[in-house]
């Protein structure tokens, strides 16, 4: 983000930091991943660390800490009930978003329990630019149901519009009248959606999802724990916020909705969550419910060292230097796949670079789970381990039948500062490979499928003998490369 330009104007992301703590990393060869990947039921979440050369999974609770938060640990204080870290940590926040009331929770998906305990009853709707599948899992859990209303060109995969993770003005308008303002348990604006490109929504659609739901009188929650990117997209792409700091938008975003939740894992690069609110009796309403699932409302099941490092992280995320990191890596990974014709996500937004499962592999049909093919086939070819953001990541409905996602995508995270240039290039080599040699892909099956949240522990198996003829190929082409 800093004004740095190269002579031959080459478009580099330039790293702002530098690395004093490193961790070394493995890559085994070919025919061991393959194994590996059987081992795993062609699930990429029951990899082991230890046999994954770039983990590319995810971001959350993986992201590099400064050496100020690690500093910060130290001064953590540990007591059951009114923890000085706790009153560190809430003071920041309430600086930081302009806020009230702060509770604390052990991660994101928590925060989706308090807040769809006391706001979803059954039948409801929650109207959202896009679903997260714990989002989902939780507001279903209560009896609601989840309507996307994020505008058509959200769910295009290539597209020039810089925030397609808006939501479309008329959805809204229409699904409030259609369902009735009472039977709308709560808007929820996700600040970058997750499942389908990470792509961020401007400060003008949520002044005027604001201005409806408080015309209506319907409450709106705000998703922040992809707040860092969107904070970077509003800042350069949306000219109003050129020159403004990152510490007023964030007020402005605050200051337009009625419940705030995060995951720390992702915003303030620790591990944990949060709610914040300035309604008092939503506030007293979830309070309630902290000592029940979290624990005392002093660490609501967080480590006190992870609070303090979460205080720190949180306020280095309105520095343009620290939150540019991510989508510039991005757009660097992203673009040196559209130069191969890689079919990705665009424009690149943040979070991870995704490529179109549907169009890489349009060979196999979308039962067949193209996207959890090409991840296991990238972690076979590669040692690389990215994450399913399709169909597999859908939860059957009631009556067993298989909803299609609206996109097949493989998410190539990039946890915040953790990779180099370097590792960009390596994805690239093994990408464009692979796309060479789609052909040799093929789908996967179920052999164990839980109810819900399928995704995290189901075992598969190739339809077929694919992936012995990809290593094979490998072998062929990569000699006696790892
Ligand atoms: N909301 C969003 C937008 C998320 O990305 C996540 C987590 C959550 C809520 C839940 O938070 O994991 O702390 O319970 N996303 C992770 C991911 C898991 O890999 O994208 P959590």
């Amino acid at each position: 983000m800093s004004n740095v330009k190269f002579l031959f104007g080459e478009n580099i992301p330039m790293e702002m930091h530098k690395t004093r703590m490193v961790q070394k990393v493995n890559l085994l060869p070919v025919e061991d991943r393959l194994a590996n990947m059987q081992e795993a039921g062609f699930n990429t979440f029951l990899l082991k660390s230890r046999d994954i050369f770039l983990d590319m999974l995810t971001d959350s609770g993986v992201n590099a800490m400064s050496k100020n938060q690690y500093s910060a640990m130290f001064q953590a204080d540990d007591s059951y009930a009114g923890s000085e870290t706790f009153y560190r940590l809430e003071s920041v926040i309430k600086d930081m978003f302009g806020v009230e009331h702060f509770l604390p929770a052990h991660q994101g998906r928590a925060c989706e329990n308090i807040i769809s305990e006391v706001l979803v009853k059954p039948n409801t709707v929650a109207l959202m630019n896009y679903h997260f599948t714990t989002t989902k899992a939780h507001i279903m859990r209560n009896g609601g149901s989840v309507e996307e209303i994020i505008s058509d060109k959200g769910l295009q995969i290539q597209s020039d519009e810089p925030f397609k993770g808006n939501i479309d003005i008329s959805k809204l308008n229409e699904a409030i009248s259609r369902h009735g303002k009472e039977n709308i348990c709560f808007v929820r604006i996700e600040a970058g959606t997750n499942l389908v490109g990470g792509q961020p929504v401007s400060m003008a659609n949520m002044r005027e999802v604001s201005r409806i739901c408080r015309k209506e009188g319907i409450i709106l929650v705000y998703d922040a724990s992809l707040l860092s990117d969107n904070l970077y997209f509003i800042k350069t792409k949306e000219a109003e916020f050129k020159d403004a700091d990152l510490k007023d938008i964030t007020r402005e975003i605050a200051s337009l909705m009625d419940v705030i939740y995060f995951s720390a894992r992702k915003l303030g690069a620790a591990r944990g969550g949060g709610i914040i609110t300035s309604n008092d009796k939503l506030f007293s309403k979830m309070r309630e419910l902290i000592p029940l699932f979290e624990g005392f409302m002093t660490y609501g099941g967080m480590s006190v060292t992870e609070m303090e490092a979460m205080a720190v992280g949180l306020q280095e995320t309105l520095d343009i230097d620290v939150i540019s990191q991510t989508p510039i890596f991005v757009e660097a990974m992203c673009n040196e796949l559209i130069a191969k014709g890689i079919p990705v996500v665009t424009p690149p937004g943040g979070l991870g670079c995704h490529v179109d499962a549907k169009q890489f592999c349009d060979h196999i049909p979308q039962e067949q789970y193209p996207a959890g093919g090409l991840a296991a086939a990238l972690y076979i070819a590669s040692g690389v381990r990215c994450m399913e953001r399709g169909t597999l990541s859908e939860q059957r409905n009631a009556d067993g039948t298989e909803p299609l996602a609206d996109m097949e995508l493989i998410r190539l995270a990039i946890p915040k500062r953790v990779y180099t240039l370097s590792h960009v290039k390596y994805v690239a080599d093994r990408m464009t490979w692979l796309f060479e040699n789609r052909h040799l892909i093929g789908g996967i099956k179920f052999v164990e499928e839980p109810k819900v949240l399928r995704f995290f522990l189901g075992r598969l198996d190739a339809i077929g003998d694919w992936p012995n003829q990809l290593v094979k190929q490998f072998r062929k082409d990569y000699g006696t490369s790892l």
